[in-house]
């Protein structure tokens, strides 16, 4: 039950239906018996410039962002911390003494994700897209260390811009995809082929040593074509779901309080959906 001193945080998409983030979140807050709720506000991204700073007046703890506000709010925001503005994208606002603080944890998610499956080398990993899941990817990467980040785009200029702000991002043609396999530590699919209704990602593995990690950033289905034959062929495999809960952890934590755990029950809980 709500107090009258109850934390509000939400999520501002358009549409925003789809979102699994308030689910997730208040599957927290009951967890924790934390006072508080999380909700779903349905914002047109032209009344962004509006709906933000009404939010700290209404003394919001702050709110996740949802496409297609990620990129778009970056100029709305008192602060935005330098991963948000190297990836160029805010997921997460913080509201304090009404100012508006912007970050990102997508690269945060998408490696507390992998992390317990990455082979011990850490030396080339290949990404496959350019958006902004893949600039959050190769942020991530490289940080993490990767020396070598092989990103192939269909449209390869979004690709090759890629390698001009990123740390050891180097770019190939799409049509390399199953040739630049071999060496790699980890590959990502960071597009949306595989995607329920989205044509297929079609990709030979052979080149790929056993030891390297499939990851996705699609989880509609969980195992998508790529991560089920990643799997046939013995390697270790991470679901893009991962990340999506993962991603949520900072932003809770300074909401409400309290650091939550990623378990296979929220998962299962989320997947209930
Ligand atoms: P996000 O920001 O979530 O990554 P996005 O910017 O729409 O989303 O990117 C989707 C990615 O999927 C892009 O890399 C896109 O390639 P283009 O940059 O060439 O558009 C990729 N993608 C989508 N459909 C594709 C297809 N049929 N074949 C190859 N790549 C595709």
């Amino acid at each position: 039950m709500l107090s009258g001193k109850a934390a509000i945080a939400g999520v501002l998409g358009w549409p925003v239906a789809h979102s699994l983030s308030p689910r997730l979140h208040q599957y927290w807050l009951e967890k924790h018996g934390i006072d508080g709720a999380y909700v779903p506000l349905a914002v047109r991204p032209e009344d962004m410039a509006q709906v933000l700073p009404a939010l700290a007046k209404m003394g919001l703890r702050g709110v996740n962002l949802t496409l297609p506000h990620k990129e778009l709010a970056l100029p709305l925001l008192d602060e935005v911390t330098d991963e948000a503005r190297a990836i160029g994208a805010v997921n997460t606002i913080v509201i304090r003494d009404g100012r508006l603080l912007g970050s990102n944890s997508d690269a945060y998610g998408f490696m507390e994700n992998i992390r317990p499956h990455l082979p011990k080398a850490r030396q080339k990993a290949v990404v496959l897209g350019a958006g902004g899941a893949a600039r959050a990817v190769c942020y991530a990467l490289a940080r993490e260390g990767f020396r070598e980040i092989v990103v192939l785009n269909r449209t390869q200029d979004k690709a090759s811009l890629l390698t001009t702000q990123f740390p050891h991002v180097t770019s190939e043609s799409w049509e390399k995809r199953s040739e630049v396999l071999d060496e790699a530590d980890v590959l990502v699919n960071a597009t949306s082929l595989g995607m329920t209704g989205k044509e297929q990602l079609e990709i030979d593995l052979s080149a790929l040593p056993p030891r390297a990690l499939v990851t996705d950033i699609v989880y509609t289905p969980l195992l998508t074509p790529l991560l089920l034959a990643a799997k046939k062929k013995g390697h270790p495999v991470a679901d893009g779901l991962g990340m999506l809960l993962h991603q949520a952890v900072p932003g809770f934590e300074a909401w409400f309080g309290q650091r939550p755990l990623v378990t296979p029950e929220l998962k299962a809980f989320v997947l209930g959906a």
